[in-house]
């Protein structure tokens, strides 16, 4: 198939166009190089596949409708990855926000509906559409937080609760996008991600922790906690997502117009600090400088997505546990040390 990638340069974006290239697809990626890292993994992708009949390159952007229009037509199927991808700088620029994540995923789903309206439109959602929960009740089990009850996590029929200029943004974007396969049949689904980690992840504090993490922990440099590092998450390895865009793009016609929660679940769980820091310290073998910050507001004692429609509708589930895809994130980032200079 002929894929088209918004935020093709991303981290997931370049992980998932590699994936499709290596399965025979051809790729067209359409971004604005805005993300730093975004560049290097252009060019990363580049350099491995090295066929400009089979990767295309685009410098767009998706808030410009007549660009992204020109660029889509013809399409056989989308993943739409462009994003403001950081609360904090959602609170800070909350238009920009709002125009790259709502106006954005606006304009992919018309460019979709006026110039490829058969194919198929994964958008990448989060969570975070699920909000603060506090309805849900927290217990201490001493080195970490977990739900009273959920034993399988949050499902998709959770009331939506959009907190943040991020939260309104991607949260408008996932009802937009299941709204365009009810009113005008487009194909497409949304995939609500929990905390993604993997190679080619250019994390800092306020997006993309894990790699964040890992590359202080590699440098040597001081990591910040804030709360007491019990907070617990769900995390899927980047190599099980891009199965999951794989499953959804095959089975997208019989699974229009649906939510899914796309996470490590309830068996691939992190606490931030307590678990992950003895991991990592393990991992570098020397003790981590921390320090501690506030609680910020918002900040969840614990997010685990129920991923079990998923596993029953499309038939996926995730299969690189933390400790082993962190191992290999952290065997990425030490063999490449002068990216994070
Ligand atoms: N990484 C995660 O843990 C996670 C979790 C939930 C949801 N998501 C969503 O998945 C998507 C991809 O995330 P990622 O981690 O790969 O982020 P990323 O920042 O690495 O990739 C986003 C890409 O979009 C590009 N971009 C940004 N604004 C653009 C614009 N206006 N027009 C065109 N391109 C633009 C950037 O240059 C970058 O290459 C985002 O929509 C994000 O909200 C990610």
């Amino acid at each position: 198939m002929n894929l088209f990638i918004t935020g093709g340069a991303g981290f997931i974006g370049c992980n998932s166009a590699d994936y499709f290239l290596k399965q025979g697809h051809t790729v067209t990626i359409f971004d604005n190089l805005s993300r730093p890292g975004a560049t290097n993994n252009l060019n990363w992708l580049q350099l491995r596949h090295d066929d400009p009949e089979k990767l295309q390159f685009v410098e767009g952007d998706v808030r410009d409708y007549d660009a992204l229009s020109r660029a889509i037509d013809g399409s056989e199927a989308v993943l739409h990855l462009a994003g403001q991808v950081a609360v904090t700088t959602s609170v800070i620029k909350p238009r920009n926000d709002f125009e790259v994540n709502a106006l954005g995923t606006f304009n992919v789903l018309e460019a979709v509906r006026n110039y490829c309206p058969n194919a198929p439109l994964i958008n990448a959602s989060t969570n975070k559409v699920y909000g603060g929960m506090t309805q849900i009740e927290i217990v201490d089990k001493g080195d970490q937080y977990a739900y009273a009850d959920y034993p399988f996590g949050v499902p998709e029929t959770a009331p939506l609760d959009f907190h943040s200029p991020y939260g309104c943004s991607k949260g408008a974007a996932d009802q937009y996008t299941i709204d365009y396969a009810r009113i005008y049949g487009l194909n497409t689904l949304t995939f609500r991600q929990s905390c993604i980690y993997g190679q080619r992840q250019f994390g800092v504090e306020d997006q993309g922790w894990v790699a964040h993490f890992v590359i202080a922990a590699v440098k040597n440099r001081p990591i910040t906690i804030f709360g007491d590092g019990k907070q617990v998450r769900d995390v899927l390895h980047i190599n099980d997502l891009v199965r999951a865009y794989d499953l959804g793009f095959q089975k997208a016609d019989q699974l229009t117009g649906e939510a899914f929660n796309i996470g490590g679940g309830a068996d691939n769980t992190l606490a931030i600090w307590t678990e992950f820091g003895t991991l990592l310290e393990e991992l570098c073998g020397h003790e981590i400088e921390v320090h501690k910050g506030d609680w910020r507001p918002g900040d969840q004692r614990v997010f685990v997505s129920d991923i079990r429609k998923a596993q029953n509708m499309l038939g996926w589930q995730p299969t690189i546990a933390p400790k082993e895809g962190i191992t290999k994130l952290y065997e990425w980032v030490s063999n490449n040390p002068h990216l994070f200079d």
